[in-house]
């Protein structure tokens, strides 16, 4: 369904945030790039999204198609009307606005106007929601924020979500929440997710197929049985030492490189 190739990108021309990224999301599927602060996954949404020219970046080399058409000169908004919506970091909502005119504000972007149905479909996915449908949305608490960001981006029943760090700074009951809807809308609505991450644990449990991308490359990937049973992965990305490392004093005195990013 969607498909990189060689993507580089750079901002102000001069800082290079992307390196020939090449990855592919396949349909119903969900693909997680995995990185850690600063390593380019928020500017791969942008470029798939085509906001990138907002934040002075610019893709100088490779290719994006969405469901087989290359992307290339389209704007955001006609990729929201082709089925892509994209929840970005940050929880961006209208705080001002309440949480039934967030989700009509979002509505606005769409071919056709939304049917009650579609709403109800929303309020009924998030709970919490529902009963603050006329509170403003400033005052929702960080999980709730992230709920109607989210809600947002399925007004339309988009085809394809990207999804940019859901479980940033959120509690770990309402992480699990939301990534148990996000599994829910894949496996109800067969809706295909590109989620960006970095909580090795959460991409793992949740994905299909993991990339790892540092410095604005793709280093390792795999789908997530191969990946889990990686040494390299175990201990650079999951917190798993290798078994000789549990007492301090017998730690090698030298430390263990990530040899493949030479
Ligand atoms: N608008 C921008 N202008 C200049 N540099 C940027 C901009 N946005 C991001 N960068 C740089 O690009 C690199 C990748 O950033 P980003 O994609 O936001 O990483 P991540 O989302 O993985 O934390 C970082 O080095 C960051 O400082
Ligand atoms: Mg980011």
């Amino acid at each position: 369904m969607l498909k990189v190739s060689n993507l580089n990108v750079y901002y102000h021309r001069v800082i290079q945030a992307l390196r020939g990224v090449s990855f592919q999301v396949p349909e119903g599927k969900i693909v997680s790039l995995l990185g850690s602060n600063g390593a380019g996954k928020s500017t791969a949404l942008n470029a798939i999204s085509m906001i990138l020219s907002f934040q002075n970046g610019e893709i100088t080399e490779g290719k994006i198609e969405f469901n087989g058409s290359n992307t290339y000169g389209k704007s955001p908004h006609s990729l929201v009307k082709d089925g892509m919506a994209y929840v970005r970091e940050g929880r961006k909502i209208f705080s001002d606005l309440t949480v039934n005119e967030n989700l009509v504000a979002a509505s606005f972007a769409l071919n056709k106007p939304p049917k009650k149905n579609d709403f109800d479909q929303i309020y009924d996915l998030f709970k919490p929601l529902s009963s603050r449908r006329r509170e403003t949305a400033g005052y929702l608490s960080g999980g709730e924020q992230q709920m109607l960001a989210f809600g947002r981006a399925l007004i339309g029943n988009p085809s394809m979500i990207l999804m940019d760090e859901p479980s940033l700074g959120l509690s770990p009951v309402m992480v699990e929440e939301i990534f148990s809807i996000i599994s829910r809308i894949n496996n109800k609505l067969n809706t295909t997710i590109l989620l960006v991450e970095q909580n090795a644990n959460l991409a793992f449990k949740f994905s299909d197929y993991v990339y790892i991308i540092e410095s604005g490359k793709i280093v390792i990937e795999g789908n997530v049985e191969k990946l889990q049973n990686d040494t390299d992965v175990q201990e650079f990305y999951l917190g798993i030492g290798n078994e000789s490392y549990k007492s301090f004093k017998d730690v090698k005195h030298y430390k263990r490189r990530k040899r493949w990013l030479s």
